[in-house]
C-alpha cells in the first residue's frame, strides 16, 4: 500500500499554508501508522482511511509539478506526464516498477505537449477530461461523457477510469489501447493495437480483427496494407482459426494465457500468477508478450509471434530484401540504393529509369521471395516462358520462378522481399540492358538492426520554456515530504520483499501440487519428480559428457527430450535458474534448444530438445556414417552460423569454449545443432574467482594456443576450435590423433597442417586434395568446397588470435561462395 499526495493546486494556493501544513503533517503520521500496521499484518485492509489518489472533478495535473502523479493502489502503475525529453511530455500510464518506466497507455503519443503550462483537467462540469498544451491548445480530450463524472482513478489493473458518484464507470482507458494490452484489457471490434512511432511515421502495424473476424497483424503502409499473421498463405482453417465469430474479443488473462474468439491461443512461457505482463505490438511489427522481472526491474519476452522477423511485412520497405546474416537485416538488390539509411521501412530506390519499350534484361537473386503484388501466376510453365511473359508486359517489374512444383509469378512491384536459405524460388528483377552491361559494384548492404533495437527510444526535441519562480514557497514543504517518503519506501520495500518471498514459496507448492503445465514449447522449470518420471528414473543413458550424463526422456505431452544431470554446478537454486533462463531464451536453427531447467536442492538438470542422429563425432570417428560430402559442407556452414549467433547476436555474447564434434549434434536431416553452449559462463559464475575464464577447461586438441597463457579468453578460442572441426570434417579423422605418431603435441601437428594447406593452396595443382579428403568418400566430393573449407580452416587456426576471422566473417565466406 503506497500513499500518494496529490495536491490540487487551486485549493492549496491560498494563504492558509500554515494550517494546511499542519493538517497534512498530521494525516501523514496517521497514514504512516496505518501502513506500519498493515505491513506488520495487524490490520488487514486500509480501505477505511481516505485515499487521495483520485483526480477530482475540477482539479488538474500539471507538467511543472513533478509530484502530480496518480498511482494505482498497489503501486504498479502511475498516471501523469511522462517525459520523452526534458521539454516533450505525453499524458501516460506507466509501469512504476520497471526500470525504464515502460508506458502502457498514452493519450497523446502522436502529439506530445510542451513542458511548462501543459495540464490535464477533469472539467468542472464533469463531462470530459481535457489535455491542453502550454498555450491552451486542446491536444486531446475524452468524448463527452453520458453522465457527470465525480473523479478519475487508476485501478490496479492499469485502467484509468472515470466514475460517477455511484461508482459506475463512464470512461476507461482500456477501451482505447495504444500499442500495449494489459491483462484483462480486450481487443474488440473497435479496440485495436496500433504501433506507431514518432521516428517511424511512414508505416505502422496493427493488431485487430479483420473483415472475417480473425485476429490479425497487418502492415498499414501509405500505399498498401496487408495481413501477415496468421500465415497469409494458409486458410483460417489451416491456421487453426475460426472465422465469422462476430463476438470479436481477445484478452490476456492474469495467468498469461491469451484467448480470442477466433481460437487464437497462446501462453507465456512463465505462465502463472504474480507476474506483471504486457502484450506489446512493437514498432518492428512483432507482437511480444513481456514479463517483468521484479528483481532487476527489466522485461523479458515470454512469447513472441515471430521468431523469424523477415516474415513480418514491410520491414525493409519497397524493393528492400530482408535476410538473416544471421541477425535479420535489410539490403538492396543490385541496381537499387537505400532511400533513407536511418529508416529502412522507406526501402530502396532504383538507380535506373525503366521505360516501356526499352531493351531490358534481368538480375537474378536466388532463394528470394517478394510476397504479394502478383500481376499473374501460372503453374507448370518453363522458366523461359515465364521470362517471356514478364518481358511482354510493361507492368511487370520482376518475376519469381519456383521449382517443385514449377510456378511463375509476375510482379507489379517489389515488396516484402526476403532471402531465406533453401527457399525454392528465384527472383529475377527487370533492369535496362544498359545497366547489365555497366560494371557495377556489388549491392550495397546496410545493417538494419530491427530485431535488436525495438526498445530504442526516439528523441523528440521541443523548444524550451523557462520555468517561473512560483514554486519556491513549496520547496521546503516538498523536502519535508520527500524525507518521509524515503522512509516510507524503505518500509514498503521490506514489506514487499517479505510478502513476495511468501508468495513465491506458495506458488511453487501450488505449481507442484496442481500439476503445473505449460503447453507451449518454451522454456520452463521442471520438478525433479517430473523429470524422474519422464526418464523412467534415468534409465536410458544417451551419453556421458564432462559435465554429467544425458538421459532420454518423454514428457507428459509426449515430446522427446534429452535430460542432462549436471554434477559440477555449485550455484544456488535461484542463481542457477536465472542463469539458465538466459540460455533458455536463445533460439537458433543451429543451436540445441534448451527447453527447461530443474533446480531443486542439490539437483541441477537441464532439459534439451532431443536431436535424432546424435553427435557428429559418432559419424566422423565412430561406427555411424560416413557422412556424404554435401552433408559435411552443410554441417560446416551451419556450425559457423550457430557460433556467429552466439558470438555476435544482441544478447550477452557467449563463448562456447568447447567446440568439438562431440558437441555438435545432427538432426533428422543431418543439419547441425551445437550443444553445451553457455556452460563456460555457468561454471565460471559458480566459482570463487569470477572474471577468470581460465578455469574453464577446453578439450585437448581443440584448444587455442592462448589457452595456456593467462590472457582472458575471447570468442576467438571458438574460432580456433571451429578450424579444427573443419579439418576433421574434410579428413574424417581426429587431427589430435595425428599428434601421437611421433610429433610432440596436437598444436604442433595443427601448425604443420596449417602450413601444408597454405603452401599447397598457392599451387595450381589440385591433386594433393585427393590425399587429404576422407578416403571413405571415395572421391565423391566437390573440389571448390573442399578448398573453401581448408582455406577457412587455415585462417581460423592462426596462432595469433587477432589474425583469426570472426565467425560473422566466416559465415560471409560461406554465403558469398554459394
Ligand atoms: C483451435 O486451436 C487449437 C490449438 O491451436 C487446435 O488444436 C484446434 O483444432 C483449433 N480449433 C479449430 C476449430 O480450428
Ligand atoms: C464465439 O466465441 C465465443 C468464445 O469462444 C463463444 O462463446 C460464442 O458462442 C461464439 N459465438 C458464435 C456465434 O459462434
Ligand atoms: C529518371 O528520369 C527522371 C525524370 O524522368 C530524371 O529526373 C532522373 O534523373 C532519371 N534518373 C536516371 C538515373 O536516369
Amino acid at each position: 500500500m503506497k500513499v500518494i499526495y496529490l495536491l490540487s493546486h487551486h485549493q492549496a494556493a491560498g494563504a492558509a499554508a500554515a494550517s494546511f501544513h499542519a493538517i497534512m503533517a498530521a494525516s501523514f503520521w496517521i497514514l504512516n501508522l496505518a501502513f506500519l500496521l498493515v505491513s506488520s499484518g495487524v490490520a488487514p485492509t486500509i480501505a477505511a482511511v481516505g485515499r487521495v489518489n483520485y483526480l477530482h472533478k475540477g482539479s488538474s495535473l500539471a507538467v511543472k509539478h513533478a509530484s502530480d502523479v496518480i498511482e494505482s493502489p498497489d503501486g504498479t502503475f502511475s498516471f501523469g506526464f511522462y517525459n520523452l525529453s526534458s521539454t516533450a511530455f505525453t499524458l501516460s500510464i506507466w509501469f512504476t516498477k520497471s526500470a525504464d518506466r515502460t508506458v502502457a497507455w498514452s493519450a497523446n503519443r502522436d502529439r506530445p505537449v510542451h513542458g511548462v503550462g501543459s495540464k490535464v483537467k477533469l472539467n468542472t462540469d464533469g463531462r470530459s477530461m481535457v489535455l491542453t498544451d502550454y498555450d491552451g491548445t486542446v491536444v486531446w480530450r475524452t468524448n463527452a461523457l453520458s453522465a457527470e463524472a465525480d473523479h478519475a482513478e487508476l485501478m490496479d489493473s492499469g485502467n484509468l477510469v472515470m466514475k460517477d458518484q455511484g461508482g459506475n464507470i463512464l470512461w476507461q482507458s482500456f477501451d482505447h489501447p495504444t500499442d500495449t494490452l494489459l491483462p484483462g484489457q480486450p481487443v474488440t471490434a473497435t479496440a485495436k493495437l496500433v504501433s506507431k512511432d514518432l521516428s517511424h511515421p511512414s508505416s505502422y502495424y496493427t493488431l485487430c480483427f479483420d473483415n472475417r473476424y480473425v485476429l490479425s497483424l497487418a502492415y498499414e503502409g501509405p500505399d498498401l496494407s496487408n495481413h501477415y499473421w496468421p500465415n497469409p498463405d494458409h486458410s483460417s482453417w489451416m491456421n487453426y482459426r475460426i472465422s465469422y465469430n462476430s463476438s470479436r474479443r481477445a484478452v490476456l488473462d492474469k495467468l498469461g494465457q491469451f484467448v480470442a474468439t477466433d481460437n487464437t491461443t497462446f501462453r507465456a512461457s512463465d505462465w502463472g500468477l504474480e507476474i506483471k505482463r504486457r502484450l506489446t505490438l512493437d514498432y518492428d511489427g512483432n507482437l511480444r508478450l513481456y514479463s517483468l522481472d521484479e528483481f532487476d526491474r527489466s522485461w523479458y519476452v515470454s512469447w513472441v509471434a515471430f521468431s523469424q522477423p523477415c516474415d513480418i511485412h514491410g520491414l525493409c520497405g519497397w524493393n528492400g530484401i530482408c535476410e538473416y546474416s544471421p541477425t535479420p537485416r535489410c539490403s538492396c538488390p543490385p541496381g537499387y540504393v537505400v532511400s533513407d539509411p536511418s529508416d529502412w521501412s522507406k526501402g530502396c530506390k532504383p538507380v535506373f529509369n525503366l521505360t516501356c519499350g526499352q531493351r531490358t534484361g534481368f538480375v537474378r537473386i536466388p532463394e528470394t521471395d517478394f510476397w504479394g503484388s502478383d500481376l499473374n501466376y501460372t503453374m507448370s510453365t518453363s522458366m523461359h516462358t515465364c521470362k517471356e511473359m514478364c518481358l511482354g508486359s510493361c507492368a511487370c517489374v520482376a518475376f519469381e520462378y519456383k521449382t517443385f512444383p514449377n510456378a511463375c509469378f509476375l510482379k507489379s512491384a517489389l515488396f516484402n522481399g526476403k532471402t531465406l536459405p533453401g527457399y525454392p524460388g528465384t527472383a529475377y528483377l527487370k533492369v535496362p540492358e544498359s545497366f547489365l552491361s555497366q560494371p557495377h559494384t556489388s549491392d550495397s548492404v546496410f545493417h538494419h538492426g530491427h530485431a535488436c533495437d525495438a526498445s530504442n527510444k526516439q528523441t523528440v526535441s521541443y523548444t524550451t520554456h523557462t520555468n517561473d519562480g512560483q514554486g519556491t514557497m513549496w520547496h521546503y514543504y516538498y523536502w519535508f515530504l520527500a524525507v518521509f517518503f524515503l522512509v516510507e519506501v524503505c518500509f514498503i520495500g521490506s514489506g514487499w520483499w517479505f510478502m513476495s518471498r511468501q508468495h513465491s514459496a506458495r506458488s511453487e507448492i501450488w505449481a507442484a501440487e496442481e500439476g503445473y503445465r505449460v503447453v507451449t514449447d518454451h522454456f520452463r522449470s521442471f520438478t525433479h519428480k517430473e523429470l524422474r518420471r519422464a526418464t523412467k528414473n534415468f534409465k536410458e543413458e544417451l551419453g556421458h559428457g564432462r559435465h554429467g550424463s544425458v538421459y532420454k526422456g518423454i514428457l507428459h505431452d509426449s515430446r522427446v527430450v534429452a535430460v542432462k544431470k549436471l554434477n559440477d554446478v555449485k550455484q544456488g537454486e535461484d542463481e542457477f535458474e536465472a542463469e539458465v533462463s538466459v540460455i533458455g531464451k536463445i533460439y537458433h536453427m543451429y543451436l540445441v534448444r534448451v527447453m527447461g531447467v530443474c533446480s531443486e536442492r542439490s539437483h541441477r538438470l537441464l532439459v534439451y530438445e532431443y536431436v535424432e542422429n546424435g553427435s557428429l563425432a559418432m559419424f566422423l570417428f565412430g561406427d555411424k556414417g560416413p557422412l556424404q560430402w554435401h552433408q559435411r559442407y552443410r554441417v560446416a556452414a551451419g556450425v559457423a552460423k550457430g557460433l556467429a549467433y552466439l558470438h555476435h547476436e544482441c544478447m550477452d555474447w557467449i563463448i562456447h569454449c568447447d567446440v568439438k564434434p562431440e558437441n555438435i549434434l545432427l538432426d533428422m536431416d543431418f543439419d547441425p545443432k551445437i550443444s553445451d553452449f553457455g556452460f563456460a559462463k555457468l561454471l565460471q559464475r559458480g566459482q570463487a574467482d569470477p572474471g577468470s575464464m581460465s578455469k574453464v577447461r577446453g578439450t585437448r586438441g581443440y584448444m587455442a594456443p592462448e589457452w595456456v597463457s593467462t590472457a582472458p579468453l575471447t570468442e576467438k578460442v571458438d574460432v580456433y576450435s571451429y578450424g579444427v572441426v573443419l579439418l576433421e570434417l574434410v579428413m574424417g579423422s581426429r587431427v589430435s590423433e595425428r599428434a601421437t605418431d611421433g610429433r610432440e603435441d596436437a598444436e604442433a601437428a595443427l601448425r604443420q597442417l596449417e602450413w601444408t594447406i597454405k603452401e599447397k593452396m598457392e599451387s595450381d595443382d589440385l591433386t594433393w586434395i585427393d590425399g587429404f579428403v576422407d578416403p571413405r568418400l571415395e572421391g565423391d566430393f566437390v573440389y571448390s568446397e573442399v578448398l573453401l573449407m581448408l582455406e577457412v580452416a587455415a585462417l581460423c587456426l592462426e596462432k595469433e588470435k587477432s589474425q583469426r576471422p570472426s565467425m560473422n566473417h566466416v559465415v560471409q565466406k560461406f554465403l558469398s561462395f554459394d
